[in-house]
């Protein structure tokens, strides 16, 4: 008898599993908790995370909810009375016309544009992403088999793709084109003429949809963010992603959704069922709360963060090397460092953005994450998602850092 092969689990892992990447921001917040556990002083800066608690108004409705017997399914497309809430939200917000059929609520924005990727997005067809990006639409679209074509855009361009660019990497293979604004990680925001190009693009190629990601909406410092689904004959052509994370400090509650035309939405609802059915009820109730009820906490928040912007950007300013561009929204800073890459610290070579925030993690007690992840090669992001108290060491280090290197 021949000897049986001996079982092994890594060999039944499909390529997928590839795609699937943890990401650097992870690995960068383990790496400075790690630390922090043998006994070093570490601040981090990775997260993207609220350091505030979700308003007491939203937790109250949890509790309610949770009081009045809502711990069962929800449908897989979300409570009734929440899709209409969104609904008349989009449209008095952002000018957005769905109805709530239209509506479909997730496990968080994440999972949100996973449903949407899944749903339009097989093998090989082109997926337009703008560098810098957030991670997980570039794994996602992998996931689903797609083919990221990453655009990139540096700091002299405010970090926005010019519409040229886009429009010549359209090919009939392009399916859909992925839009942040307000921006994580650059915090840059889409102007309406901006937007109208895209729009443009958009409506030549009869092949394609956006997939405008928009929940920074409520961390917004200047002017203000349109909704690119609001421009005429973008009603088909959008597929908006929006939650509860960011704008209420819901991260953990995990809610978010998609707005799209009906063949679209009905099929994100399909994929969600598939998958994990409908969001939390509870959770639910209490983002017609977050909603529909005193916004005073999320503009308490706004204010904090605007003025740790101010903080962030007056630190920056004053670091050699260092190259900053505005930040009209969200918490993240994303300093260009190309004229420090290549230079030395000792032993340590600062050849690459990861060489430096291990440098600043290791010897500094900072911990950033390399733009490389988001698809900026020459610069470093911050979250200023912390307390005061943090951030000023942080920057204080930082400076004293980056001052240091010859
Ligand atoms: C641009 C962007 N979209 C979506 C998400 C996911 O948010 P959620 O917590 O709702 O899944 C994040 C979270 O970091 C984000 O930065």
């Amino acid at each position: 008898m021949t000897p049986m092969k001996k079982f092994d689990p890594a060999s039944l892992l499909v390529a997928r599993t590839a795609a699937a990447d943890e990401g650097a921001i992870i690995r960068m917040a383990q790496k400075s908790r790690d630390l922090r556990a043998l006994g070093h002083d570490v601040v981090s800066l990775t997260v993207g995370e609220p350091d505030f608690d979700t308003p007491d108004n939203i937790q109250q409705a949890a509790t309610r909810a949770m009081k009045a017997g809502f711990t069962h399914y929800s449908p897989v497309a979300g409570i009734p009375e929440l899709r209409a809430a969104v609904s008349k939200k989009l449209k008095a917000e952002n000018n957005l016309d769905y109805a709530a059929s239209e509506i479909v609520l997730a496990n968080g924005a994440k999972q949100a544009i996973a449903n949407a990727v899944l749903s339009i997005i097989d093998e090989g067809d082109e997926v337009i992403m703008l560098a810098p990006f957030w991670v997980s639409y570039e794994t996602t679209v992998r996931f689903a088999g797609g083919t990221p074509v990453v655009l990139h855009s540096g700091i002299s361009e405010g970090y926005k793709v010019p519409a040229s660019r886009i429009a010549a990497a359209v090919t009939p293979r392009t399916k859909l084109l992925i839009l942040n604004s307000p921006c994580n990680p650059s915090g840059a925001v889409w102007s309406p003429a901006e937007l109208e190009e895209i729009a443009a693009i958009v409506l030549a190629h009869p092949q394609m949809m956006v997939l405008s990601d928009e929940i920074y909406e409520y961390i917004i410092f200047e002017g203000t963010m349109k909704s690119i689904g609001a421009l005429p004959g973008m009603r088909e052509r959008t597929i908006t992603v929006n939650g509860f994370s960011k704008g209420f400090a819901m991260t953990g509650w995990r809610l978010g959704y998609t707005a799209a035309v009906e063949p679209i939405s009905k099929a994100i609802a399909r994929i969600q069922s598939t998958i994990t059915t409908g969001a939390n009820q509870f959770v639910q109730r209490a983002a017609i709360e977050a909603l529909e009820g005193p916004r005073g906490a999320v503009e308490a928040m706004r204010l904090r963060y605007k003025a740790r912007r101010d903080m962030v950007m007056a630190a920056l300013k004053k670091i050699e090397g260092v190259a900053i561009s505005p930040i009209p929204a969200t918490f993240y800073a994303l300093p260009d460092v190309s004229a420090v890459l290549g230079k030395k610290s000792g032993n340590h070579v600062l050849d690459t953005p990861e060489a430096l925030c291990d440098w600043l993690l290791e010897s500094h007690g900072v911990a950033t994450v390399p733009g490389t992840a988001f698809g900026a090669a020459t610069s470093i992001r911050l979250s200023f998602a912390a307390s005061e108290a943090d951030l000023e060491k942080a920057l204080g280090r930082i400076a004293t850092a980056l001052n240091g290197i010859s």
